[in-house]
């Protein structure tokens, strides 16, 4: 089989949410490249302006923490669009600093008894509520259709334990991961299939832009086989293979991309 009719997605009605920056943009950027019809769901008016202009795609403003506000712009695009091939269910937000500096000295405002309630239930809001609104109503379309893709960015810190990032975070992506098995278990019958993307760690405009600094970049990078962080290139061929007919018999999986940071510190 030809690698252009394996990895073919043109066409594809293609939902990214968080698609205005970073990871999402570039699951955004990889589809439209290849003829997929896009839409990005963003919180961010102004780069959602700039980047529908750049990918000729379509933009639609939600919080997607607003149960309703998300459930109408999933409805009002179905009928612009005709219904859903592909959701990447990626919108969230980081998990701020972990009980460690990034000189590896105790960082006490963050220990674990510290962390206060607003912050343990902002991280939850976003990384598993409204992930699970999103998977509602990409599942509710896509049952009514002709089936389709849901793919989740959950993180390495869904299985590892993290030094450098809070522990509601941590938690919030295990819930990420294991909805996405409960999810891909129930809509197989339907020709729904749910798979997550588990990255480490990305240069974006996560957690204020943390990760662009160069001494950030430094630091964290010690802690990659591959001796350096990713960027936004690096994640695209995943999303084309979980949104493509390469993929087609594979559901619940989880693909991490992370430079080899979960296979452990080698100095
Ligand atoms: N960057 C990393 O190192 C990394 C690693 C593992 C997992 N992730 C995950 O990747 C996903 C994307 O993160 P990123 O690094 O690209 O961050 P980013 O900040 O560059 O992009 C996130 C996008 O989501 C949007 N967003 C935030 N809250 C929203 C809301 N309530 N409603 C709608 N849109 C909202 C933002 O406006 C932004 O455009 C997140 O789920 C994050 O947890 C990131």
């Amino acid at each position: 089989m030809r690698a252009s009719d394996l990895f073919d997605v043109s066409g594809l009605v293609t939902v990214v949410t968080g698609g205005a920056s970073g990871i999402g943009l570039a699951y955004a950027e990889a589809m439209a490249d290849n003829g997929a019809r896009v839409i990005l769901f963003d919180l961010d008016q102004t780069r959602l302006a700039a980047e529908t202009k750049r990918l000729g795609a379509t933009g639609k403003q939600v919080d997607v923490t607003d149960r309703d506000a998300l459930n109408r712009v999933f409805d009002e695009t179905a009928r612009e669009m005709g219904g859903f091939d592909v959701v990447f269910a990626n919108a969230g937000i980081g998990g701020e600093p972990g009980f460690l500096t990034l000189d590896g000295k105790r960082n006490d405002e963050r220990a674990l008894e510290k962390l206060d309630t607003a912050y343990f239930e902002r991280i939850f809001k976003l990384d598993v509520e409204a992930l699970f609104w999103t998977i509602q109503a990409a599942a509710k379309h896509m049952k009514a259709g002709r089936g389709g893709r849901i793919i989740v960015t959950s993180s390495i810190s869904a299985t590892k334990t993290e030094a450098f990032v809070g522990a509601p975070y941590v938690a919030s992506k295990a819930a990420a991961a294991q909805l996405v098995r409960q999810a891909a278990l129930e809509l197989a019958e339907y020709n729904i299939l749910v798979n997550a993307i588990a990255p480490g760690p990305f240069v974006t405009n996560i957690s204020g832009g943390r990760l662009k600094d160069e001494g950030v970049q430094a630091a964290l990078s010690q802690y990659c086989p591959l001796k350096r962080l990713g960027f936004p290139d690096d994640i695209q061929g995943l999303a084309l293979f979980l949104a493509s007919p390469a993929s087609k018999y594979m559901t619940g999986a989880s693909l991490t991309v992370d430079g080899g940071v979960t296979l452990g510190y080698v100095g």
